[in-house]
């Protein structure tokens, strides 16, 4: 059955109150139904635009829509009308990922994968739609890649996700994955002085095996004077504690190479270390900042993940600047989010020994900085933050000094699944330990040592189980300054 936009959007009128249903405080969550990755991600007449990948009739993935919402600062957001359907010829299985740009003459170009099937196999390819911020109208020429763009061997039911971005020529470029015949993910780059005649530029990255298989979700973009190549592998591999097992996010550290075409990478890491992040995007503020923004959920745990009884599953991580320090990524949530601290604690060095609660210390919205002095009273081998805990729950984040590692575990968050509940971390060996630990309600971001790692959860506990408390084997000195956050309470247009 195909259902058009103004099903979508007639659905989502009928549903005024649907914003009630115990949302996230300040992370964005889908106006009603489904929603995975962040797409076209932008900045666009004086505000930031986010669509999604959106279902709104059920709380699982279906026929893909892209969902809407706009911000002034990238956490108040107004949800505003859907703003593609799956209702043409080259489209009618799903509106795929893909990414959003401003055209000379002022209005929003997209960019997206239009998907159809047929006898259970995909055809991906690639679409143009032009808007006003609100409405868009699909290009009539569409798609404007398809398969004979590819590459011998490469494969039309995985080609998808295009990021669109202007060159240093002022011309139009984009990003997109495809598969080889090998089942390993390739990233090609395409070229346009339109925006809507394309042709193909290069295969700027390709995986040959050591990444995962299929890649997902690419980005392009320079920062801090390298280039970096962001991109979601299926199926990886887990590699000591560099990357875990399934679908991981990673950042390629190099530059372009104008004769080969090629990029050339110099390092690759982990994006995030936690279970659930995923599928990435950047844009550059007009302040200069780049921000980025992924899907806070996993595509392997999220069918085990209790829906309760909400009308909304999936939501974004907190938008985070980034930038490069010592040649690695590093990330810190936007600083909008400091408008929300309010009630500020603060424990300077105290000595903790044994199981500790703290006068002030506990809820499920906060933004909490714990400094461990590792090595000054380096007599412990674990020490423990739990989380959203009462009685029977908790969420664990702990420490081991001696192989300097970072755990989480949510199998005591009541969670009734045998799913992948726990994840880790190696971190850097200094003197001190620094974790920045932002809750909302259901999801854990914690950023390690001023945001050189970062390991992102969800966790679907009642929210009455609101204690945090620490337990250390040995004895520690640590510092605390807390402060719980207000709520963003998003509306609707
Ligand atoms: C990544 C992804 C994309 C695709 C979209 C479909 O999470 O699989 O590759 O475009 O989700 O919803």
């Amino acid at each position: 059955m195909i259902r058009t936009l103004e099903d979508a959007r007639k659905y989502e009128k009928e549903h005024t109150d649907a914003l009630k249903k115990g949302r996230p405080d300040f992370h964005f969550s889908p106006y009603i139904g489904w929603m995975n990755d962040p797409n076209g991600f932008s900045y666009y007449k004086g505000q930031y635009h986010l669509f999604y990948q959106y279902y709104p009739y059920g709380l699982y993935w279906d026929s893909m829509h892209w969902g809407h919402a706009v911000s002034k600062d990238l956490l108040h957001w107004e949800y505003l009308p859907a703003a593609l359907a799956p209702e043409n010829e080259y489209d009618s299985f799903g509106i795929f990922s893909g990414s959003a740009i401003e055209m000379e003459d002022g209005r929003q170009l997209i960019m997206y994968t239009g998907v159809t099937k047929e006898n259970d196999v995909d055809t991906q390819t690639q679409c143009m739609a032009v808007g006003d911020g609100l409405n868009y109208q699909k290009y009539e020429a569409n798609p404007v890649l398809d398969g004979k763009n590819l590459l011998e061997g490469m494969d039309t039911a995985n080609f998808r996700d295009p990021k669109i971005f202007k060159g240093e020529d002022g011309d139009f470029y984009c990003v997109t994955v495809a598969k080889k015949a090998d089942g390993n993910g390739a990233m090609l780059m395409y070229h346009s002085a339109d925006g809507f005649k394309w042709e193909f530029e290069t295969v700027l990255l390709e995986n040959k095996g050591e990444m995962g298989k299929m890649w997902e979700c690419p980005d392009y973009l320079e920062l801090d004077g390298k280039k970096l190549v962001i991109v979601s592998p299926q199926d990886m591999v887990a590699e000591g504690y560099k990357y875990h097992n399934g679908n991981g996010t990673v950042c390629f550290i190099g530059s372009y190479d104008k004769t080969s075409k090629k990029f050339i990478p110099e390092s690759d890491a982990s994006i995030d270390y936690g279970i659930d992040y995923y599928a990435p995007q950047t844009l550059k503020a007009p302040d200069g900042r780049t921000i980025m923004i992924g899907w806070m959920q996993n595509w392997d745990t999220n069918l085990l993940t209790d829906r309760g009884d909400r009308n909304w599953f999936g939501q974004m991580s907190l938008p985070r600047e980034i930038w490069l320090q010592n040649n690695k990524l590093y990330q810190k949530p936007v600083t909008e989010i400091e408008q929300f601290r309010k009630n500020k604690i603060t424990y300077v060095d105290e000595n903790f020994s044994g199981v500790k609660t703290l006068q002030g210390i506990e809820g499920r919205c906060v933004d909490m900085e714990v400094t461990l002095h590792t090595k000054e009273n380096d007599s412990f081998s674990k020490f423990t933050i739990n989380l959203a805990q009462d009685d029977n729950h908790k969420v664990v984040l702990s420490y081991n000094p001696k192989d300097h590692l970072l755990s989480f575990d949510r199998r005591y968050s009541g969670t009734r699944r045998l799913a992948c509940n726990q994840c880790e971390c190696e971190v850097s060996d200094n003197s001190e330990l620094k974790l920045r630990i932002i809750m909302d309600k259901y999801s854990v971001e914690v950023f390690v040592n001023d945001g050189e790692q970062v390991m992102t959860n969800t966790f679907y506990t009642a929210l009455s189980a609101k204690g945090i408390s620490f337990e250390v084997d040995g004895k520690v000195v640590v510092g605390i300054t807390k402060y719980d956050l207000g709520s963003a309470s998003m509306r609707c247009h």
